[in-house]
């Protein structure tokens, strides 16, 4: 659903006139593109095809959800093993049909892992290769707009860090509510600290929730968002909510996970150190031994090599 939701999001934006459509389950790919011819775009190219081949040869902005998604009660983790082999194919893909790819979204979960997988694989440099975490942060800001009756717009600096997954690092530093600092209202009658407990809560479980409400994965948020972060690459927009990126600074190294980010022309840069409270610091460093946790076992499952033998497949790591 992520997929038929990028392509007319793409379209409606008028990013290229040239998409291609890849899935190895033509008849409903087929659907998907027969739906969008019927919306009556003018001048779109719009191709599908189920050969990987044809899809990505001299392919410069790539996309991919193609991988399966969580059903009731699933975390993404549970996800790990397929959309890992998933992804190293499609690293593999890129490497030998589109070496000269720009820029490359990765969305299936888990995300961190899937983009730090397919990253490995396809010889990119680290800032062609971003993955979406953006819908987090999203949430946090949606939840505080929620709780204090606000529109998003009032609600600044809502950042969480880290892996996308349940062990995110929900950051209540520099958030500022109609300009006054969140951290002066938590543990406040306005905001008492078992009420912050629970927001991060709900936040953490953003995507679960969606799930319950809707019987399937979020599709409509990741679709928009992540044509946004392609968008910033191929030179409209700056992206300036967090993205999964290569990270090595001097605690952090060797993961991809959500950082303070932006998208540019020239890929996804990140801000090397994150200011925050101790209590923020601490659930970020949680949220890295996890990720690390998630990548051991994928280097154990033989999917990518141990860290030190990275650069022989990818001399840009
Ligand atoms: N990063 C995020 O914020 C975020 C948010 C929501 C969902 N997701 C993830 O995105 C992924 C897609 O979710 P969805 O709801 O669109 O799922 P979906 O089942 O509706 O679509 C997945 C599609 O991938 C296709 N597919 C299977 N193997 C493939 C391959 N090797 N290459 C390309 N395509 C392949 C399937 O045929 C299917 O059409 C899931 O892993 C989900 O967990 C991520």
């Amino acid at each position: 659903m992520i997929g038929s939701n990028m392509a007319q999001t793409a379209a409606m934006l008028r990013l290229t006139p040239n998409i291609c459509l890849y899935d190895p389950f033509l008849q409903g790919l087929e659907g998907v593109a027969e739906e969008i011819f019927h919306c009556g775009f003018d001048g779109l190219n719009l191709s599908f095809t189920d050969n990987i081949e044809e899809a990505l040869t001299d392919a410069k902005f790539i996309v991919s959800s193609g991988g399966a998604p969580r059903k009731d009660g699933m975390t993404r983790e549970d996800l790990l093993k397929g959309n890992a082999e998933i992804a190293a194919q499609l690293g593999k893909d890129i490497k030998t049909y589109c070496p000269d790819a720009k820029h490359v979204v990765i969305i299936f979960n888990p995300a961190d892992i899937t983009g730090l997988v397919t990253l490995i694989h396809s010889g990119l440099k680290p800032n062609q290769v971003s993955t979406l975490a953006a819908l987090d942060s999203t949430r946090l800001q949606s939840e505080l707009a929620k709780y204090f009756k606000l529109r998003s717009e009032d609600i600044e600096g809502a950042r969480t860090y880290g892996g996308h997954g349940e062990a995110m690092a929900v950051f209540s530093s520099n958030v500022k509510i109609k300009g006054e600092e969140l951290d002066s209202i938590i543990g406040t009658e306005r905001l008492p600290s078992e009420e912050w407990v629970a927001l991060k809560k709900r936040v953490c479980q953003g995507g679960a929730n969606i799930i319950k409400l809707r019987g399937r994965s979020s599709f409509q948020s990741p679709a928009y968002v992540s044509i946004k972060m392609i968008a910033a690459a191929m030179g409209a927009e700056v992206f300036k909510w967090p993205a999964g990126c290569f990270v090595k600074t001097a605690e952090m190294q060797n993961v991809v996970m959500g950082m303070e980010t932006i998208i540019d022309q020239n890929g996804v840069q990140y801000t090397q150190s994150i200011k925050g409270t101790e209590e923020d610091q601490e659930a970020l460093r949680s949220s890295y031994q996890h990720l690390i946790k998630m990548r051991d076992e994928v280097i154990k499952m033989g999917i990518i090599p141990e860290v030190e033998k990275w650069s022989e497949l990818n001399p840009n790591l």
